[in-house]
């Protein structure tokens, strides 16, 4: 740090020079978050300072998280579900897993390390999960659909299983587990399960398909949905929902110099703004505005697929949601060409391997378009 500050035209420089260097969306295709809305970035900028980590300071943004939770939990079907807003996906995994095992961990004297099914799909926020709280994690295969396969995870369920995760929206192919089969196999158990719909939460439930995924089967136990992705709210929002009270309650934390005297919450300080603006485009956009958005991002999902086929390139599965898995050769080589030739920002999957494209909603037809030329160009240069 300087001894003396510098301008505020010398930091508006530097910051200038800075964002230049960020990308911004208009030739990103491999991100899961986008821009925020702007009535989201208004509450954000005038909720700034407000801390939810001391929020008897900040009574008036604490009701908004509190509608935050009970509208998410009406949207997922029990809207007396628990919960409290997080930085995200990981945060709310991590959450959902420490209170699973702090529970499980109560019932024997005994200290036994608990394991977690998890869909070999599962976002790598549950290997940090694996290693911060000794878990072991059992990592059930896949179907050729790339959803879970039932008979895997039932065989790795044993007697130290604590839980099973599902995936409503996998990062790399946006596929959805079957819930149903998951959720009565977690009741038969007595076990938790934890339903990660941190994309796939703010677009299952406004897709004319339906899909079983959240409280309304009585076996899933928490859900984590993120605001800052599907959501349209700004970043770091994140939500962890719990249908019973005491898988919340297990969390806590007392904190006796603040002005309130328990936290349930990972972080100390966190964003009253992100509570706010979540709140704010929830209630602008109400239910109607999200299933236009995602009817819009869904039409353009279908363009995408459509063009490609002038390419005689497939998809690896159906898009169920906005997320398109692609079975190009040398997927690699293709996102390398189409940065460096193009300036594109795609993402490749793993396994199967292939290129991965998002069509969030800062994705236009335009985009597609030039995107579709450009792949032609490197795909004839491979
Ligand atoms: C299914 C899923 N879970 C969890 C996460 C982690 O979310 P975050 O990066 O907000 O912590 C992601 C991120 O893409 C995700 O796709």
């Amino acid at each position: 740090m300087n001894e003396t500050g510098l301008s505020e035209e010398e930091i508006q420089n530097i910051l200038n020079y800075a964002k230049n260097r960020d990308l911004t969306y208009e030739r990103v295709l491999s991100s899961m978050c986008t821009y925020p809305h702007k009535i989201a970035v208004q509450a954000h900028i005038q909720f700034m300072e407000s801390n939810m980590g001391d929020f008897g300071l900040f009574r008036g943004t604490y009701d908004l998280e509190r509608k935050v939770i009970r509208a998410l939990g009406d949207l997922l079907h029990y809207q007396e579900a628990s919960g409290y807003m997080t930085t995200g996906g990981t945060e709310s995994n991590i959450q959902a897993v420490r209170s699973m095992r702090n529970l499980f961990n109560k019932k024997s004297d005994k200290y036994i390390r608990p394991n977690l099914v998890v869909p070999d799909s599962a976002h790598f926020s549950f290997d940090k999960i694996s290693d911060i709280l000794n878990i072991e994690l059992r990592k059930a295969s896949l179907e050729d659909d790339l959803k879970v396969s039932i008979r895997s995870v039932n065989s790795l369920i044993d007697e130290n299983t604590m839980g099973i995760v599902a995936i409503a929206g996998s990062t790399e192919f946006g596929q959805v587990d079957p819930i149903e089969k998951l959720s009565i196999i977690a009741l038969k158990h007595n076990i938790f399960l934890h339903v990660d719909a941190a994309f796939g939460g703010y677009v299952l439930p406004f897709l004319e398909d339906i899909h079983e995924f959240d409280f309304n089967l009585s076996g899933v136990t928490s859900i984590a949905i993120d605001p800052h992705k599907m959501g349209l709210s700004t970043i770091p929002s994140g939500v962890l929902l719990f249908r019973n009270p005491e898988q919340l309650e297990n969390l806590k934390a007392d904190t006796p110099y603040l002005t309130v005297s328990t936290q349930y919450t990972l972080t100390g300080t966190r964003s009253g703004a992100a509570v706010a603006a979540t709140y704010a485009v929830m209630n602008f956009l109400g239910k109607e505005g999200y299933r236009k958005i995602v009817a819009q991002c869904m039409d353009k999902t279908k363009y995408l697929l459509k063009k490609m086929e002038h390419l005689n390139v497939e998809p690896l599965i159906e898009p169920v949601m906005n997320v398109v898995s692609l079975d190009v050769p040398s997927a690699d080589l293709v996102r390398e060409k189409l940065a460096i030739d193009f300036n594109w920002q795609v993402s490749i999957t793993q396994n199967p391997h292939g290129l991965r494209l998002v069509i969030m909603p800062h994705v236009t037809f335009e985009m597609i378009d030039s995107f579709v030329d450009d792949l032609e160009q490197v795909l004839l240069s491979i």
